[in-house]
């Protein structure tokens, strides 16, 4: 039947981190390669209570069909948060709830993307987001990614040859980078999409997750409503639930919607409900401040581990937020070569390369999670893979 498959699914690749966590199902090895949050920071009980409530006398609105938009309740709730977390005011009947963050994604595409469109993506960009777009055929133009945002002179040089769509970004603890944009990039990048007719498209399922500096605001308030703003469930409460949303107005939204209707009709009623009942009656503050501590604590551990395991050579990102760490081996040194040795070793990364959609980029790079280890696995981890590294870079 693979003879009868559509063109398209020739672009359409497996992930590899998907093939690199069946090597880290073996409990011995720790793992560093995933990108999930910490289950011990699951409110197990909380939701426990919170579906008893969602289900007690015979709930017809948690069983039934309901509408493509999602609950007026939850869009309410996100509404009021982006505006007490950074001023900004929006209409319950400006979110769209998706199906995890990740719907959103392939909404954008399936509304916006023809056939060899041009999508601009951070350089290292999200897998899952190349993944998504790589079903609907574009070509991918990238911009360097640095330590402040992304490289606004490449991005203007790179429009100037010709146009593109939209440009894909993740401003706050990108994965896999873990880098995030300054205030100064956020609002020129917001002023160049205007200014050149990008369509900005900002996900940001980790902007909640700071533990170092100030909250910044999101792009999408300096481009007046002019973009698209994503966001998600999944790494502040459970991304079992798979609820996220879309920030759009107008014929932007009412497009989304129609897209959404044809894929799934709606995200389920059910679990919209549990959440619901969760944010009414669990601190949801407090939750979110714990994460923050938590991650926190786990990304100095390991930034801590790595300066004292990591050969000379070896540089590492300082994440402000988020779940990931970024490193840069020297230059002419495969992290795709590396991973057997850390695997032998009995530890596990993603080497950077997939992150990179042309041939030849990001070979020296890698990614580390932090969030999905306990502390003492984390010095051990990283000190097993400095051993592999001093070994691979004969040092
Ligand atoms: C940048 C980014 N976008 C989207 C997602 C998908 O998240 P969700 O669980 O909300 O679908 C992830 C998941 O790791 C991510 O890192």
């Amino acid at each position: 039947m693979e003879d009868k498959f559509a063109r398209r699914m020739s672009s359409v690749h497996r992930s590899f981190i998907r093939e690199i966590l069946k090597v880290t199902a073996d409990p011995s090895i720790i793992s560093f390669a995933g990108g999930l949050p910490n289950p011990e920071c699951f409110p197990y009980e909380a939701i426990s209570e919170a579906a008893r409530r969602a289900l007690a006398d015979k709930p017809v609105n948690a069983l039934q069909y309901s509408t493509t938009e999602g609950d007026p309740e939850l869009r309410a709730w996100i509404a009021e948060r982006y505006f007490t977390r950074m001023g900004l005011r929006l209409e319950p009947d400006d979110i769209l709830i998706t199906t995890g963050s990740q719907q959103c994604v392939d909404l954008v595409a399936k509304v916006f993307l023809d056939k060899g469109d041009a999508v601009v993506l951070e350089r290292p960009a999200y897998l899952g987001a190349i993944q998504s777009f790589s079903v609907f055929e574009p070509t991918f133009r990238t911009i360097p990614l640095h330590t402040d945002g992304p490289d606004l002179a490449a991005l203007e040089s790179l429009l100037d040859q010709g146009p593109a769509k939209l440009f894909y970004a993740v401003p706050n603890f990108q994965n896999p980078s873990g880098m995030s944009y300054s205030l100064e990039k956020r609002q020129a990048v917001a002023e160049l999409c205007l200014r050149r007719d990008l369509l900005f498209v900002e996900d940001d399922p980790y902007g909640e997750l700071r533990f170092k500096g100030e909250h910044l605001p999101s792009v999408y308030t300096f481009t007046k409503g002019r973009s698209i703003l994503m966001g998600s469930f999944s790494k502040i409460a459970t991304p079992g639930f798979r609820i996220g949303w879309i920030v759009a107005s107008g014929g932007v939204r009412d497009a989304l919607i129609r897209v959404k209707q044809a894929s799934d009709l709606h995200t389920p009623s059910l679990t919209q409900r549990i959440m619901i009942e969760l944010l009414k009656h669990y601190d949801m503050d407090a939750h979110i401040a714990m994460i923050r501590e938590r991650y926190g604590k786990q990304s100095r551990v390991m930034v801590d581990a790595i300066q004292r395991h990591f050969p000379e050579g070896v540089t590492i990102s300082d994440p402000e937020g988020g779940m990931f760490l970024w490193v840069t081996l020297p230059e002419g040194y495969s992290s795709m070569k590396l991973i057997d040795k850390a695997v032998e070793r009995k530890v596990a990364f993603v080497p950077g390369k997939p992150f990179y959609v042309e041939e030849g980029r990001g070979e020296n790079t890698l990614r580390l999670n932090f969030s999905n280890a306990s502390e003492e696995m984390i010095e051990e981890g990283v000190s097993r893979l400095g051993s592999a590294l001093r070994e691979f870079l004969g040092q």
